[in-house]
């Protein structure tokens, strides 16, 4: 009887030592298992006499029984350690402060990109989007440009290594006046059956705001930049409209009556005449300096055919202007980079 206690003993300190439940297991086998201690003593039964091996055999079952609770007690003990240990491991920080979502805001451009739709679309200008990758055709032919253009060069033009289905040659758009030519083709599409009859088809009004890609970069020039087209195509358009429609779009833009507008005589090939727009604030940090903010000019008889329409009977004017440029001369900002380099130091600003 002492004996099998000093084995049950033996078994709890055995139990208590496995720090594992694989050592658990090994040391389970050294009592229940088929050589263990406990089987030996069932074995040693055989040789006693009947009345014996009852009596001695309940007392081994007891003691084996015994084992195996202590046995399924730790094997218990070492399944709550384990998880406590990843409970553990897992463990949250309930004290850190919470990852908040972060308030967005629009984009200094983008601001400007939408007052400039707005104040276009109030005086029923549509607004088009357009392809970023153009054909040679529509970025220079098609805009009057001669062959030998210096805009055409590759120091200018980001050239794409691929042609279209027809053969011409891609490129970055290095400005939005391509649009003016889908656009305005698209318009005469639609109206083919009029130009058929010889009737007059709606006025083209439009803005084409967008993204213009140049081989260029300083503190006023981004290989990336923004542009917004105008054309205002009839039957009688005339350079006193633009000056009307240009001279209001400044003055809500900038939100001030007390600005002048000049247009200075300039060249572009896809205009003739054409004029560089100027504005001068008569109060503020920029009072009284000339300030370059488009290009304009009535648009090229050349170009007007290749809308598809026929320039003795309709004519108009086209502008550019940069965007980027006019968010620089509203906000005061003197580094047109900063609006590219995602810096949210500087972009929180405008939130
Ligand atoms: N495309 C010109 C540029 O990138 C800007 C421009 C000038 C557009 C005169 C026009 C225009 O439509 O009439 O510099």
């Amino acid at each position: 009887m002492n004996a099998l206690d000093d084995l049950i003993d033996a078994a709890r300190a055995d139990f208590a030592a496995a720090a594992q439940p694989a050592e658990l297991e090994d040391a389970k086998a050294r009592y229940l298992g088929k050589t263990g201690r406990v089987t030996e003593l069932l074995k040693g039964l055989a040789v006693l006499a009947p009345q014996d091996k009852k009596t001695r055999g309940a007392e081994i079952n007891q003691a084996k029984q015994r084992i195996e609770s202590l046995l399924a007690e730790r094997r218990e003990q070492l399944a709550e350690a384990e998880l406590a240990r990843q409970l553990h491991a897992e463990a949250l920080d309930v004290t850190l402060p919470g990852r908040r979502r972060g308030v967005g805001g629009l984009h200094p451009v983008s601001r400007t990109m939408q007052r400039i739709e707005a104040i276009f679309g109030s005086m029923g200008f549509d607004v088009a989007d357009g392809p970023e990758i153009e054909t040679d055709w529509m970025s220079f032919t098609a805009l009057n440009n001669p062959e030998n253009h210096p805009a055409r060069s590759m120091q200018d033009t980001f050239y794409v290594d691929m042609k279209d289905a027809e053969g011409r040659w891609l490129n970055l758009r290095p400005h939005t006046s391509p649009m003016q030519v889908r656009y305005a083709r698209a318009h005469v599409a639609r109206h083919a059956d009029r130009i058929a009859r010889g009737e007059a088809i709606p006025e083209i009004r439009v803005i084409a705001p967008g993204r213009t890609y140049r081989v260029d970069s300083d503190a006023t020039h981004s290989p990336m930049f923004h542009q917004c087209e105008g054309l205002w195509i009839g039957e009688n358009v005339s350079f006193k409209d633009l000056k009307a429609v240009f001279s209001d779009f400044c003055r809500r833009f900038f939100e001030t009556d007390d600005l002048e507008l000049r247009f200075r005589p300039s060249f572009f090939p896809f205009t003739e005449p054409s004029a560089e727009v100027d504005i001068a604030f008569a109060d503020g940090p920029l009072k009284g300096a000339w300030l370059e903010v488009a290009g304009s000019g009535q648009v090229h008889p050349n170009v007007v055919r290749n809308f598809g329409l026929d320039p003795e009977r309709y004519i108009g004017f086209a502008f550019g202007m940069g965007p980027d440029r006019l968010t620089m001369l509203r906000y005061g900002v003197n580094d047109m980079r900063l609006f590219f380099d995602g810096d949210l130091r500087f972009l929180r600003q405008f939130r």
